[in-house]
């Protein structure tokens, strides 16, 4: 028999931040008879899940659920909203942020990127200043992307609110929640987000397949009149059959399973413990970064993310040559750089289902990565990890 590759032993750490891992609990409730999505069990599973997602988006409004990854639902968003010719404000906040707005430029809205240098998040004076200056009221929408996943910096949602709110602006807000959903706090109702954009492969713990739309009173009455054609991603359609826990198309029945777990489980821990448990594991990793001597890519302490480090390397050294030796040896992924950062950082993925010794284990295997590719550091990074978990678990007590 030919072997073509050896199995490594042990799990594989999947360290990128996003996919993530996904739970035995929920890989075995995906693991289960598909049913009939139009017969009378799949109603109640509808009805729960779109229930459970209300509760996670922290909002009364509508969830839309698509058998879709996030680019779909950023096309959702923006489809359904916004009109041919329509002025929208972005943030240059990292690659994210620049492929929402390369792709709303390819719907036909005019995009006024706000640039960014990749390291801080949505400055919401500047937004404040742009939407000042708009006193025709030309610019319909504002997108954010709250966890910039390029960059491990999140923006600062409630005071975008504010600044529009200060100029009576009355732009829709979207924002991304690719990667802070069910990871760092966020409040679709409460910070007057219209549409919330999301996927299932990050802190929600699911693989990669869906993604949701939540929508507020004031974007479903903008749909009414919003011209770019639309009709996979058609929210009216979406709302009328999920009345009844159905919808308009073939929905992805066993990933709607592991979901309804998926929020069982995040619930029952609490929203939030885990977004404490994301913020200690960032703590935790920047601690580590500094004690090996190397810079934390986010500028800014408010802007730290809970499910992201990225990490600068020292000049004239390979992010991606580090990446490689680390999957060489110890079986784990880490996230790469993007676009502009590409080869210059690596991320280190710590969302989803994530604990303290996961977190041990993916720093050993950085502080050991960065030894065998001779990048220089200094030793003990995960001592100091350590350190503080145990103060933090201590404290707990
Ligand atoms: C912040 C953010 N937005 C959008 C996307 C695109 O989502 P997808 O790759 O699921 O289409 C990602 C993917 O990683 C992301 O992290």
């Amino acid at each position: 028999m030919i072997r073509l590759q050896s199995h490594p032993s042990g799990r594989h750490f999947l360290q990128i931040p996003g996919p993530t891992n996904v739970p035995d609990r929920v890989l075995r409730s995906i693991d289960n008879v598909t049913i009939d999505h139009r017969g009378p069990e799949f109603g109640v599973l509808g009805r729960e899940v779109l229930a459970g997602m209300k509760k996670l988006f922290k909002t009364e409004s509508h969830v839309i659920i698509y058998p879709a990854s996030g680019t779909g639902a950023w096309e959702a968003a923006l489809v359904n909203a916004l009109s041919p010719g329509d002025r929208v404000l972005m943030a240059e906040t990292g690659h994210f942020a620049t492929l929402w707005k390369k792709m709303a430029e390819r719907l036909g809205l005019q995009v006024q990127f706000m640039p960014g240098d990749w390291r801080h998040g949505a400055d919401a004076d500047q937004v404040a200043q742009v939407l000042a200056a708009d006193s025709a009221h030309a610019i319909k929408a504002v997108c954010v992307v709250h966890n910039e996943t390029a960059t491990g910096v999140v923006s600062n949602v409630a005071a975008i609110r504010k600044a529009m709110d200060g100029c009576r602006h009355p732009a829709l807000l979207m924002v991304d929640t690719i990667s802070s959903l069910g990871s760092i706090d966020y409040r679709h109702d409460e910070w007057g987000v219209d549409v919330t954009v999301s996927g299932s492969q990050k802190g929600v713990m699911l693989p990669p397949g869906l993604s949701f739309n939540a929508v507020s009173a004031k974007a479903l009455a903008a749909a009414q009149s919003a011209g770019l054609r639309r009709s996979y991603w058609d929210w009216q359609d979406m709302i009328a059959a999920n009345e009844t826990g159905y919808f308009p198309y073939t929905p992805a029945t066993n990933l709607l399973y592991g979901l309804h777990t998926a929020l069982e489980m995040l619930f029952e821990e609490g929203l939030d413990n885990v977004f404490a448990r994301h913020r200690r594991h960032g703590e935790a990793t920047r601690r580590a970064v500094r004690a090996w001597g190397l810079e934390v890519l986010c500028k800014k302490p408010e802007e730290y993310s809970g499910s992201l480090t990225a990490v600068l390397m020292p000049e004239g050294h390979s992010a991606d040559a580090l990446r490689a030796v680390i999957l060489k040896h110890f079986n784990m992924s880490l996230g790469q750089g993007l676009t502009n950062l590409k080869d210059k950082v690596f991320r280190i993925g710590h969302l989803g289902d994530f604990n303290d010794l996961t977190l041990c284990g993916t720093l050993s295997g950085v502080e050991m990565g960065l030894g065998l590719a001779g990048v220089p550091h200094k030793k003990g990074g995960v001592q100091v990890a350590l350190a503080y978990l145990s103060e933090q678990a201590g404290a707990s007590a």
